[in-house]
């Protein structure tokens, strides 16, 4: 196991790389392939339209997770306590970044559990690794870092890219799926399989939904690249990068296809459509193909960071406005009337979910509706 050091300033080198050198990717999430119809009569007034959504269980009053980032140094207390407020603020969900380090060192546990402290109410998020449990974490490790911050959900994250990047990096996952089928049905918070920016595929939310796992985060190709992080962060140090070459941009699935597959694959599952939103206008694109609610991180850490809580709910603002604006703009008035809205697939994305066997207009007639019919969160009750 590595030092727990090495662990805490980790954190810190993240934060630093993320704000201060380009680490998205040149690869697009092709939400840039999606058109929704505009409708010049909506006959439905701005201030009707509501953008609260269910989620797991619980109703957020806008379908929007600020996406698990930090955690874990004792610098990142006062920024998990400001993502809380935030969260607070607009009812909308928020991740922990990986609780590893509050896990194995009890005097960091409080850098998670700040935001429970700053935000009773919100919809939280607990996190951990999927390399720590392959290698060894068990229920215990599970219950401590959902007992830390008081969770109503925990995301395992993978991040099999990052791993192989990363200098001190433990691309170790052989065994992780007979894993995470031992321990679903031990779990009585919904459970969400959350990429960190390269993905999921729809064999792999196929094989999951299938274990029983009713919550996925696509985290898609096309924003925070970790391979592109991790490279970033190696020059920092003064270390040489391992030789990823194009893989910092283009390896992985863009979350435009992200999402369409994880609807396809697991038709009464929530999913979050994240990877690159970086606005309402991508936000009601990835929902429109079929997302429950969008995720961002990055844009959110930035905006807090480098301009403060003003600049943050600037930031917040805009997003839930535009979001607003195109149901309004659809004719719609919840956020569920965009998987009716009339969409327009074109270019690469079409040309690349017909190649993966989807069906474009079966899939927007029939597959995105169906979390509209059932819909719940127990991890593996069918
Ligand atoms: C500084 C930073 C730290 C992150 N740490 C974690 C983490 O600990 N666990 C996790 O699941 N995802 C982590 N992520 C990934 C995000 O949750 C998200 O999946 C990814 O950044 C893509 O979204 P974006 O393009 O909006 O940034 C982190 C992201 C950032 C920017």
């Amino acid at each position: 196991m590595e030092s727990k050091g090495l662990t805490e300033s980790r954190k810190l080198d993240h934060i630093k790389a993320v704000l201060e050198r380009r680490v998205e990717s040149d690869e697009e999430t092709l939400l840039d392939d999606v058109r929704i119809i505009h409708n010049s009569l909506p006959e439905v007034n701005l201030d009707e339209v509501s953008l609260e959504k269910d989620f797991c269980g619980k109703t957020l009053k806008a379908p929007l997770m600020i996406t698990g980032m930090t955690g874990g140094h004792p610098d990142t207390a006062e920024i998990n306590r400001n993502l809380a407020v935030l969260a607070h603020e607009y009812g909308i969900a928020l991740g922990v970044g990986s609780q590893r380090a509050g896990i194995e060192d009890p005097r960091l546990a409080e850098t998670f559990s700040i935001a429970r402290r700053a935000a009773p109410d919100v919809f939280l998020v607990a996190n951990i690794g999927a390399p720590q449990l392959a290698g060894g974490y068990t229920l215990r490790e599970i219950k401590k870092a959902i007992e830390m911050i008081d969770a109503d959900a925990i995301a395992i994250h993978l991040n099999p890219a990052q791993e192989a990047y990363q200098i001190e990096g433990e691309p170790y996952y052989a065994g992780i799926i007979s894993r995470l089928a031992e321990i679903i049905d031990s779990i009585d918070i919904p459970v969400i399989i959350k990429e960190t920016g390269n993905g999921l595929s729809g064999e792999l939310v196929r094989e999951l939904y299938g274990l029983g796992f009713k919550c996925f985060d696509v985290s898609g190709l096309g924003g925070t690249n970790w391979v592109k992080v991790e490279v970033v962060r190696a020059a920092m140090r003064g270390q040489k990068p391992l030789p990823a070459g194009r893989l910092a941009d283009y390896w992985g699935n863009p979350t435009a296809i992200a999402v369409i597959e994880a609807r396809n694959a697991a038709p009464h599952s929530y999913i979050i459509g994240s990877g690159g939103i970086r606005d309402g206008f991508d936000a009601a694109r990835a929902i429109a193909l079929g997302a429950d609610i969008a995720g961002v991180a990055l844009p959110v850490l930035r905006s807090l960071l480098l301009g403060g809580l003003e600049k943050a709910r600037e930031y917040l603002e805009s997003v839930l406005y535009q979001l607003k604006t195109i149901l309004y703009l659809t004719g719609g008035r919840r956020v569920t009337d965009l998987w009716r809205a009339p969409l327009v697939i074109h270019g690469r994305l079409l040309e690349e979910i017909s190649v993966r066997g989807i069906n474009t207009h079966e899939y927007l007639r029939r597959t995105r509706l169906e979390p509209l019919r059932v819909q719940r969160w127990r991890n593996t009750q069918t």
